[in-house]
Order: structure tokens, then C-alpha cells, then sequence
């Protein structure tokens, strides 16, 4: 007996010993980069969302958002503009973040050198393979195929749709009421973009009102289904397909979202379109059933990218529309600021803005571009390294680090640190909307990634994001809600 415990004892000893001898192997192989060090990857074994949601606990886990919390914070302890997560658990998994400019360019326009880590996204395709979770020759399919959907003339029709779901919603639904009283602003931001979204996506014209009956072979109106799965998708992602079904919640979940797949397939898609206007189902549709162009897609393929359309297009845009009123709730002079530009600009159109007078709205894009600094939608891209390589990046003190970078290293592009670098950014934590008027540092701002894998909706987020903020701020003044638990 004795002798069995000293022999597992031993091995215990011998793994540690093993295991702490290949940690510092993995700070060595990144060049002693200073920065966390924790004694296992949550993520590891309690999977990604869960990882999320753990609080802050030294040595194990870095807490929900922490990287917008901390900001550049780490790399100013660490002095330089590169730091690395090294786990003693398990060792393989090194991260280095990044939040030098010129690195990080280096990294988003060297597609083969600093691939996108797909596996990070498998969460993405759980209902298919698609545009954002997929690289190499597949990735450049369904780029082909959907990227004229971004098309001006499209482009322009998302202006004119989001116009008409304002004016629809300040004539049909908040009327001559002079004060609008919303718990949380998002409760009126989601539904404007997932309007949008449900025209442009799906060719669906949806109003604040009608959509009241539910089409003959369907369940659910497609608003509820729309709105139902988009706010669960993260419990329709995480829970298993057995869990979906132990409770109504779930049930109801899982009902919307056989009954979005059914706008989805090809067919239905085209017969239930009332209005024709931008539609990137009819992209995906047009390749799945017609083939002969020679760029083919099948239909779980179709599923899948149009699934990540509803996410990507609608949850962003939602959010930073929120984070904008806030901000300009917040920052009561630069809402005037941005009132009188508006006001002076419509009052010489004499009548509604159109999508040529877009460009002339320049402080509502600054608004939205120094909300994105603050709160970018998608704080970090995840790279990683596809061979042996090394990157360079500024020191504190005005020097240069070189590191090397290992085949298979992950490689995160770390936004909050970037936005709030003090060398890009005079006072990165005051909201000032003009450092957008000008020239601005552009390296330094990436809401939307670069190079070959930026944001394809970049110029969809834009028109529809200045078409809500120019028509609601011409109409309306924003405050913060008088609460008196959040009196001090
Ligand atoms: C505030 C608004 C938005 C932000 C901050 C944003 C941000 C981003 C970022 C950072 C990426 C790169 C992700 C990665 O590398 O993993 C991305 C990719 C993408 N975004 Fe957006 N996005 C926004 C709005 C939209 C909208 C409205 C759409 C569509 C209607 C859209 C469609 C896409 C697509 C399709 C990709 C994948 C592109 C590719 O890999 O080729 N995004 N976005």
C-alpha cells in the first residue's frame, strides 16, 4: 500500500515538475513577454460562454469584459505594446494581444501569416458553415457570392428603409407624446435594427404595428420569430438540443427557430418577400438553386450565412446605437453640438434628409465612430500564427521589442487597448466626437478589423447608424432617467 502512494506520488511529483518545466518553455518561446499568468484556461474545460461569465478570480480567470474594463491599462504596467496570457494549464495555449498599430497591421494584412483561428468560431456554425466562421477557398465562396449585396444601390435602399421605420415610429407609435420614457434604451434600438435587418436580409417589410397576423403555414408571426431567436440565440448556441426542450422558454426558442429556417429555405423565401428591396437571403437563394454562375452553396450553407447575417447585422449596431445615446446623454454640449449641425442641415434641404445628404451629417458619423473607439461592438479579432514568425512593437520608453511568435500562437488584436492608447489619443477617456472631424489616427481605430477580413457591413452600419441618429436627435432630446437608486 505504502509503496503504491509513493508511486503516485512520484508521478504526481514528475508531472508537475513536466508541467511547470513546459510553462516557462511557453513564456520563453514568446520572448518573456510580460503579462497574465493563470494556473488554467477556463475556457478549457468550462467551454467559452461560461468562461465569460466568470468573475474575476487571481490566477484563474480575468472576469467578464475585462478587456474593456482594463483598457490599456496592462500594457501600460507591462511597458510595452505587447503583452502574453501564458497558462500553466494547458501550456500549448499561449495568447499574445497586441495593441501597437503598426503590428497589428502587420498582422490583418498578412492573411496566410496570420490566418483566422477558426476553431475559436465553431460556436458561429451551429447552425452551418459560413462567411465569418470559415477561411481559405471556402471563405472566398461565400465572399464572392454576397459581397455585391453590399452594393451602392443597396446601400442607398437601407437609408430609405430606416428612415421609414423612424418616421413609422415617431408617428404610429410615440405620436405627440413630449416625453418618451424607455427602461433601456436597447429596448428601442434592437428593434430598429433587427427592422432593417429583416428587410435587408430577408426582403421583409416590417413595421412597429402591423405583422400582427401570422402567415398560413407558419406558427408565429416573423417579427416574434425574428425578435424571439435573436434575443436567445446565446442559450440556442449553448444549451444541448435535448435542454432546448425542458421548458416553454426553450420550447418557444426552439419554435422560432424552425420557423425562421423556414424564411430561410429558397422558396419560401421568394413567395412570403412583400416588398423587394436589398435581400441577402436572395444572394445565398440565387447560388443554392441555381448553380450555373458556378459558385454553388448548399442549403445548410445557406442556413448558416444567413444566420450569422441576422447576428452580425443586427446585435452591433444595436448596441452601439445605444452606447451613442448614452454617450450623448451623458455629454450634454456635445449633443447640442450635434442638434445644431443637424437642425442647420435639414433646415437648408428644407425637407427629409435623402441618401445623398448622407455625407453631410458628419458629427452624427463622429459620434458613432468615437462611441465604436470607446465601446467597439467586437473588442478583440482573433489571429493566429500559421508558422514560425516575429513581430515588433513600441516600448514605453520609446524603444523597440522584438518577440518571436510560434506556429500556432494565438494572436488577438486587443481594441480597447488600441482605442485608449495615450499616444494615439488625447484623453482616450473623454468622449469628444471632433477627433473624428479631422485627420485621426485610422491604424489606431479598427471596430471593424482590416485588411482582407474587415467588417463587410461596415457601410450598412454606417448609413443605417446615421439615418437613426440624425432623425431621432433632429426630433428629440436625450436624457438619462431620473433613478433614485443611482443617487449617491
Ligand atoms: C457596429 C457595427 C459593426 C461592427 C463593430 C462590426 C465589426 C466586425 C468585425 C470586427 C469583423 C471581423 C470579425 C473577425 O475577424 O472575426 C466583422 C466581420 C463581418 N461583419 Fe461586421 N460589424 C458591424 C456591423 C455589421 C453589419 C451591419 C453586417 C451585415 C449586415 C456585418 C457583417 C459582417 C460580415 C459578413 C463579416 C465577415 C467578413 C469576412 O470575414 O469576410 N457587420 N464585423
Amino acid at each position: 500500500m505504502h509503496s503504491v502512494l509513493l508511486a503516485l506520488l512520484s508521478v504526481f511529483v514528475l508531472y508537475l515538475l513536466q508541467t511547470l518545466l513546459e510553462f516557462r518553455r511557453a513564456i520563453h518561446s514568446v520572448g518573456h513577454l510580460p503579462g497574465p499568468r493563470l494556473l488554467f484556461n477556463p475556457a478549457w474545460f468550462l467551454g467559452q460562454v461560461i468562461r465569460r461569465a466568470l468573475p474575476p478570480i487571481r490566477y484563474v480567470s480575468r472576469g467578464p469584459s475585462w478587456m474593456l474594463r482594463k483598457g490599456y491599462q496592462d500594457f501600460a504596467a507591462a511597458g510595452k505594446d505587447a503583452i502574453a496570457l501564458v497558462n500553466v494549464l494547458p501550456t500549448s495555449k499561449t495568447t499574445i494581444f497586441l495593441a501597437d498599430a503598426a503590428a497589428i497591421k502587420e498582422v490583418t494584412t498578412s492573411r496566410a501569416r496570420f490566418p483566422k483561428p477558426v476553431h475559436l468560431y465553431s460556436v458561429l456554425s451551429v447552425f452551418g458553415s459560413n462567411i465569418v466562421a470559415s477561411e481559405g477557398e471556402e471563405w472566398k465562396r461565400y465572399r464572392t457570392i454576397v459581397a455585391p449585396a453590399f452594393s451602392e444601390r443597396n446601400t442607398r435602399l437601407v437609408w430609405d428603409e430606416t428612415s421609414r421605420i423612424m418616421f413609422d415610429l415617431f408617428d404610429n407609435v410615440w405620436g405627440d407624446s413630449p416625453e418618451i420614457v424607455l427602461d433601456h434604451c436597447v429596448d428601442i434600438t434592437l428593434p430598429i435594427a433587427l427592422f432593417v435587418i429583416g428587410v435587408a436580409g430577408f426582403g421583409r417589410r416590417v413595421t412597429w404595428t402591423s405583422d400582427l397576423i401570422i402567415p398560413p403555414g407558419h406558427q408565429m408571426t416573423f417579427k416574434d420569430a425574428l425578435h424571439i431567436l435573436s434575443a436567445n440565440l446565446i442559450l440556442k448556441i449553448s444549451l444541448p438540443k435535448w435542454a432546448m426542450n425542458l421548458t416553454e422558454h426553450t420550447r418557444k426558442i426552439n419554435l422560432a427557430f424552425t420557423e425562421m429556417k423556414k424564411w430561410w429555405m429558397p422558396g419560401e423565401a421568394r413567395r412570403q418577400k412583400k416588398s423587394v428591396t436589398i435581400c441577402l437571403v436572395d444572394f445565398w437563394t440565387r447560388h443554392s438553386d441555381d448553380p450555373d454562375g458556378g459558385v454553388a452553396i448548399t442549403e445548410q450553407e445557406l442556413i448558416g450565412n444567413t444566420f450569422i447575417f441576422l447576428l452580425a447585422g443586427h446585435e452591433t449596431t444595436a448596441h452601439t446605437l445605444c452606447f451613442s445615446f448614452a454617450l450623448l446623454a451623458l455629454y450634454p454640449d456635445e449633443q447640442e453640438r450635434l442638434y445644431q449641425q443637424i437642425k442647420g442641415i435639414m433646415t437648408e434641404l428644407n425637407g427629409i434628409p435623402t441618401y445623398s445628404d448622407m455625407n453631410l451629417f458628419t458629427l452624427s458619423l463622429a459620434v458613432l465612430y468615437e462611441t465604436l473607439r470607446m465601446f467597439p461592438a467586437a473588442p478583440s479579432v482573433p489571429k493566429h500564427a500559421a508558422e514560425d514568425t516575429s513581430l515588433t512593437v513600441d516600448n514605453a520608453d520609446g524603444g523597440k521589442t522584438t518577440f518571436p511568435v510560434p506556429s500556432g500562437t494565438e494572436v488577438q488584436l486587443h481594441l480597447p487597448a488600441l482605442h485608449y492608447h495615450p499616444k494615439y489619443w488625447k484623453d482616450p477617456h473623454t468622449f469628444r466626437p471632433e477627433r473624428f472631424l479631422g485627420e485621426y489616427p485610422r491604424d489606431a481605430f479598427l471596430p471593424f478589423s482590416a485588411g482582407a477580413r474587415a467588417c463587410l457591413g461596415r457601410r450598412f452600419f454606417e448609413t443605417e447608424s446615421i439615418a437613426v441618429i440624425t432623425m431621432m436627435m433632429s426630433k428629440y432630446r436625450v436624457e438619462i432617467k431620473e433613478e433614485p437608486e443611482f443617487h449617491w
